[in-house]
Parts: structure tokens; C-alpha cells; sequence
């Protein structure tokens, strides 16, 4: 059942953060449906603008139609991820995504509250949800590559007036973080302080954290054996800090380089071991329940793990469909 994002965060609100998982074929869709329901989780799809155009938009609205039908018991919300503006007007045109993300955070503060305004208000007439980002996070993101010194961390009184300008319904925060295989080198971290401080400014409001993968070391080292040349010692977000973020009202928290290297693990191993074998299914089937048994993991660590009965029931009693 796909649900409105909105109701998904009402219910998650303070206790438990939704995996917002980004997809681009059929292979990710089954293994994080099937990993999602193995843990009775709600969950949110995302679809970059890379996605978009890789297996082509329509291509993958029917492979999510499809698998709603194919897991009626799945509840989420479907979101376009780091849109500019006509790929937000784009889908809110379309009347199948949940909400959009538009990524302004590299404008100017004015000129990403008035873009943000603008497609909010467009939103907001079709029934669509806006995510927004304020403060810049480290590494690379889809169109924008931010030196990691540069990194800035969201100010909780900017993230007041942003909200209060823009017209959002969620804000993604710049609170340590950056996209990627390579996030922290050292001791580094979540910034709760910072977490702390814009909840303060915003109380009930839904937060989001980008670049949350956990660049599983084990998973580095399995690639690396197995021919890769992933750099070591690169570390991801702390996957037990998840919850304690949620409890501040992060209620979204994205994941797609550990999918990659789910992915990336699986193949290179798969075809060491079996030089002999040229067909695509054959990976393909181990991938998917990898995936399945790691999105199962980190609805656990979400804290979404056996949400999915009252979330379902949740989104009913607010009238259901987005
Ligand atoms: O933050 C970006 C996501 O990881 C999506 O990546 O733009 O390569 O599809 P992509
Ligand atoms: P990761 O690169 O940490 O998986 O972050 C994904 C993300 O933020 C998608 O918007
Ligand atoms: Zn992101």
C-alpha cells in the first residue's frame, strides 16, 4: 500500500526513523520489499534523478505498481530524491510519488527558501509532501561536489526561519554526515549536539539525515578480496546511533551506498567463484536475499521493525493512498 510520507512520519515521530532506500531496478525493489516485510517494517522507496534516467522513469513506477501488488502487506511512501525543480514538478505532476526532495542547500538561504517555497506550493495542491535541505554535507551529491572542509553544519535558528519561509514538511540537516563510501576517517561522528539543538527549534517537527550508510567494514574487505579496491578504513554512520537520532526526530533516515556494496560484494564473489557461469540470474538470486537479510537488519536497527500493523492502521484512519 503506498501511503502519504506525511503519515509515515506522524507515526514514526520520536521513536522509531523510517529506511528511506534508494532503488534503479528490479533486483533492489524485490530484495527491499521482501527484507522490509521479513521485518514487519514500513519503509519509504526513493528514486534519484540518476535512477530516473538509468532504468528510465516509467520503467520504475511499474516495478514499484508491480510490487504492491506482488507484497499487498508492504505499507510505504514513494520519494523523489535530491530533485531540482522541474524533476519535483515532474513528479508532482505525476500523481504516483508520495513526496519530492528539492536540493537547493547549495543556493543562496534566500534563494533556496524561494525555490523551496515555490515548489512547495505546487506540492501542497497535489496532496505531495516536500523535503528541503538547509546546511551542506560533506563528499559528493548528484549535481553539487562539496569540499569536505567546506562541510556546513545546519544552524538551528536558520533551520527556524527556513522552515517557517519555505512552507517544507521535512528538512533534510547537515549534521556530520556526507554521501558516500567515505565518511569518516577517524573519530568522528554524529553531531547530537547539532540534532539536539535544531529539535529545540523545531519540536515535532520530521528531520532527515542523508549519507547514512554504514560502509560495513566487513563488506569493504569482502570486496577488496574478492578483486575490488575500495579504500580501508573509510568509516560510515555508527548503524546503533540510528535510533538515538530518531528519538530527536530524525524520521528518515537514507541509505543507498550500503546497497551498493551489497551488490558490489555479491557479483565480484559470485563470479570468483564461478568463472564458468554467464547467467545473470544466478547472482541476481543471491543478491536479492542479501539484500533482503541487510534490509531486515537495519529495520531493527531503525527501530521500524514491527511497525508495519500500526503504521498500516495509522495511514488508514488519515484516508489511506498518497
Ligand atoms: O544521494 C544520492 C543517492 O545516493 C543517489 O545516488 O544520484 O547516483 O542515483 P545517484
Ligand atoms: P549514503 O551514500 O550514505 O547511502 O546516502 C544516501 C543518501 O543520502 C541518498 O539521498
Ligand atoms: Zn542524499
Amino acid at each position: 500500500m503506498i501511503v502519504t510520507t506525511k503519515t509515515l512520519f506522524e507515526h514514526a515521530y520520536g521513536k522509531y526513523a523510517l529506511g528511506a532506500y534508494n532503488i534503479n531496478n528490479a533486483e533492489q525493489a524485490l530484495g527491499l520489499f521482501k527484507g522490509n516485510i521479513a521485518a514487519q517494517s514500513p519503509f519509504i522507496i526513493q528514486i534519484s534523478k540518476g535512477a530516473r534516467a538509468y532504468t528510465d522513469k516509467r520503467m520504475l513506477e511499474a516495478i514499484i505498481r508491480a510490487c504492491d501488488e506482488i507484497f499487498p502487506e508492504a505499507v510505504f511512501a514513494v520519494h523523489l530524491d535530491h530533485g531540482d525543480e522541474q524533476t519535483c514538478y515532474d513528479c508532482i505532476d505525476s500523481g504516483f510519488y508520495s513526496s519530492v526532495m528539492i536540493d537547493a542547500s547549495h543556493d543562496p538561504f534566500e534563494e533556496n527558501i524561494a525555490i523551496t517555497r515555490r515548489v512547495a506550493d505546487r506540492a501542497h495542491a497535489k496532496g505531495v509532501s516536500v523535503e528541503a535541505e538547509l546546511g551542506m554535507l560533506g563528499g559528493v551529491e548528484e549535481h553539487v561536489a562539496v569540499d569536505e572542509k567546506n562541510a556546513k553544519l545546519t544552524d538551528p535558528d536558520e533551520a527556524k526561519e527556513f522552515v517557517e519561509k519555505s512552507g517544507c514538511d521535512s528538512l533534510a540537516c547537515a549534521i556530520g554526515t556526507s554521501h558516500g563510501a567515505y565518511k569518516f576517517s577517524g573519530g568522528q561522528g554524529l553531531h547530537f549536539d547539532r540534532i539536539r539543538a535544531i529539535q529545540q527549534q523545531l519540536p515535532g517537527f520530521p528531520l532527515v539525515m542523508h549519507g547514512s550508510s554504514s560502509v560495513p567494514q566487513d563488506e569493504v574487505h569482502r570486496i577488496n578480496a574478492a578483486g575490488g579496491k575500495l579504500k580501508e578504513g573509510a568509516k560510515g554512520v555508527d548503524e546503533h546511533q540510528y535510533l538515538p537520532a530518531a528519538k530527536l526526530g530524525v524520521c528518515k533516515v537514507n541509505i543507498d551506498t550500503d546497497g551498493r556494496l551489497v551488490w558490489t560484494r555479491v557479483h565480484r564473489e559470485f563470479f570468483r567463484d564461478h568463472p564458468e557461469d554467464f547467467d545473470l540470474r544466478s547472482p541476481g538470486k543471491v543478491f536479492i536475499a542479501e539484500y533482503a537479510k541487510f534490509i531486515e537488519s537495519r529495520s531493527n536497527l531503525l527501530g521500524s521493525a514491527g511497525q508495519l500493523a500500526s503504521a498500516r492502521e495509522h495511514a488508514q484512519s488519515k484516508g489511506g493512498k498518497a
